[in-house]
């Protein structure tokens, strides 16, 4: 995909490895990686009920209107919901997992074989270090583009465990499904017509980041994943143990989502929020790490096409009084922006973007 090459990281030391030989040291925690300021900044809510929407009661024409209104209202005031029978068989699921868990159990230099590349985002590492002095998240992650088939580079996709590109192949395929029948419901809510919406995101771009999170005895002084919006038309969030880490920002605090079983955690990314014209919300989130549990989780991001514009849907922008509240960019500088505002912090690209 075209953003492969918009977002390279500086290469930094494997999270794994360092948290083992650190785990038994008595040492503090080395210092890139404490975090005392956004822990202590921030209060924690925990146990925190996010909006379930429930895709067979979308499907079902008795209760279709009743679940469409809770998931306009999901998408309009909080970004984030849990998304229950969403239709993806458990088989799929289990799979997935069983071999996500598998390929981190693997050797560090058994992962490395599909290391990152100097100038590339695909693969083992870490995303988003763009100095020699930002502090780093306590976690690896290996990334790798999906769809469409032309944009995968099978150097960065894991052998072992052996089934695990056919899970991935599956599983993609499924939360395709799952994401065209969402768009199409959201389409819907916000009363332009589903192929125009669908047209954005023509044969659902795909892109997967699997992150691996050491447990840390200091917890409190780490994060695993630094506060980000997604830029993504989508995300699907797979938790792929039952170890919780996933905080949103509502009204100034984090909150600690606690996912139903087998639900799928879906937030609207920043793309989403510039084609509704601001009615959807992009909200910020993090990972914290567990003191004595690793914990797995994966993103599948669908973006809209690279050759499309990034701007509010006109549609809406001819019926919203205040017309376009962002500027329209190419997808390509889009992410560029995207990348490049990574170090300014929370939704600065997005601010950036807005017309007031
Ligand atoms: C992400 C993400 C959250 C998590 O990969 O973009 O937000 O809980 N992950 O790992
Ligand atoms: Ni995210």
């Amino acid at each position: 995909m075209a953003h492969a090459k918009a977002g390279a990281s500086l290469p930094v030391p494997n999270v794994q490895a360092l948290a083992q030989t650190w785990h038994g040291s008595g040492e503090p925690v080395p210092f890139r990686y404490v975090r005392t300021e956004e822990i202590v900044a921030g209060e924690v809510v925990a146990g925190c009920a996010i909006p379930v929407v429930d895709l067979s009661r979308l499907l079902d024409p008795r209760s279709s209107e009743e679940e469409l209104a809770n998931l306009g209202s999901a998408c309009q005031h909080w970004g984030f919901f849990q998304l229950i029978n969403h239709g993806v068989p458990d088989e799929v699921i289990q799979d997935t997992k069983k071999d996500m868990v598998e390929f981190f159990k693997l050797p560090v230099e058994a992962k490395k074989v599909h290391a990152q590349v100097p100038g590339g985002i695909e693969g083992y590492g870490q995303a988003f270090v763009f100095s020699e002095t930002q502090k780093l998240d306590w976690a690896d992650m290996i990334y790798l583009m999906i769809s469409p088939k032309e944009s995968r580079d099978l150097r960065f996709w894991p052998t072992r465990p052996p089934s695990f590109r056919d899970s991935i192949e599956r599983y993609s395929a499924e939360t395709a499904k799952v994401t065209a029948c969402l768009l199409r419901f959201m389409a819907k809510d916000l009363g332009v017509e589903p192929e125009r919406l669908l047209e954005e995101f023509r044969g659902l771009p795909q892109s997967m980041r699997t992150t691996y999170y050491p447990p840390c005895r200091l917890a409190a002084d780490v994060l695993g994943l630094s506060p980000h919006t997604d830029a993504t038309g989508l995300t699907l969030l797979l938790h792929v143990n039952d170890v919780q880490g996933l905080q949103i920002r509502r009204d100034g605090k984090w909150l600690a989502v606690d996912p139903l079983d087998g639900a799928l955690v879906v937030s609207i990314g920043d793309i989403l929020e510039i084609l509704s014209n601001g009615r959807y919300r992009s909200i910020e989130h993090r990972a914290i790490v567990h003191p004595d549990k690793e914990r797995i989780s994966a993103a599948m991001f669908h973006q809209t096409c690279p050759n499309t514009t990034v701007g509010p849907l006109q549609e809406l922008v001819e019926r919203d009084s205040g017309g376009a509240r962002y500027r329209s960019m190419d997808y390509m500088d889009f992410m560029k922006g995207f990348f490049a505002a990574k170090l300014d912090g929370r939704r600065s690209h997005m601010d950036a973007l807005r017309i007031y």
